[in-house]
């Protein structure tokens, strides 16, 4: 019995190395879009995003056009008011979209660096596209930890996803042969 455990907590240790970094398309097929004729965005943002797990290292992946914008804010006030704030430390403007009508296709990556409430929305159009719909909040786990390529302010958490999975990796093996020596005990 001790070799299967063995190959059960190796795929354990496998598949954990394996779940970091994952890219989450916004909205899924819909895509973040508005549509100024019937007032309306595309699909229910918080359903989707009540559909997902969102760790630290992972992507929003925005599919939009330059007649939406993308802002990320931790400033729960900004978001809920609808309005981005350029010299607010806590609200990055992705993309502020372009001149109405000419919807140039764009594609927008936004890394989540942050743990906690992180605040979607569009505010294009004085926040009409928000108030309707264009607009959701997540909540960022920890995971296995910010990748180094994402390293930026705030001070980068104490574990880098290697050491992490190599932590946990470690761990799961001495569990193991633990439970190994445990059996060979009773032989
Ligand atoms: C907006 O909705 C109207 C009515 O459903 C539709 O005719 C139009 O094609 C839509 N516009 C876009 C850009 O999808
Ligand atoms: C979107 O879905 C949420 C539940 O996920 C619901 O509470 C909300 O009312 C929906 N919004 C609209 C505009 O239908
Ligand atoms: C959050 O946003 C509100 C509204 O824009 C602004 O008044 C406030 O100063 C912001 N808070 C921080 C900490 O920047
Ligand atoms: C809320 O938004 C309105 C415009 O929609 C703006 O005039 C006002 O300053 C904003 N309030 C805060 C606290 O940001
Ligand atoms: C914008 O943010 C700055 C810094 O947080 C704040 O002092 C200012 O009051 C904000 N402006 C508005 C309109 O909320
Ligand atoms: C914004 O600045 C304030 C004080 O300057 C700081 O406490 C806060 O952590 C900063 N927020 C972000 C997201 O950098
Ligand atoms: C883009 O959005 C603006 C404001 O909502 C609207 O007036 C314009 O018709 C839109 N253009 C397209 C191509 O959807
Ligand atoms: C969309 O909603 C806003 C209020 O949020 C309103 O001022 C505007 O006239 C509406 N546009 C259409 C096409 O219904």
């Amino acid at each position: 019995m001790a070799p299967y455990l063995l190959a059960l907590f190796t795929t354990i240790c496998v598949v954990s190395a394996a779940t970091g970094n994952k890219d989450h398309f916004v909205g899924g097929t819909a895509g973040w879009f508005f549509n100024s004729t019937t007032n309306t965005s595309a699909t229910n943002y918080s359903s989707w995003a009540s559909t997902q797990t969102f760790n630290l290292g992972d992507y929003l992946i925005f599919n939009t056009n330059s007649n939406q914008s993308v802002i990320l804010t931790y400033n729960r006030t900004a978001y809920l008011n609808c309005t981005a704030n350029d010299s607010d430390n806590e609200t990055t403007v992705y993309s502020s979209g372009g001149p109405d009508g000419f919807s140039t296709p764009l594609t927008i990556s936004v890394p989540l660096t942050i743990a906690g409430p992180n605040y979607f929305f569009s505010d294009y159009s004085d926040g009409v596209q928000c108030q309707h719909g264009l607009a959701f909040q997540i909540q960022v786990q920890r995971g296995i930890g910010l990748p180094p390529s994402l390293n930026q302010p705030p001070p980068p958490p104490p574990q880098t996803p290697n050491s992490g999975v190599f932590s946990r990796c470690v761990a799961v093996y001495g569990l193991s042969v633990a439970l190994i020596l445990l059996q060979l005990q009773f032989w």
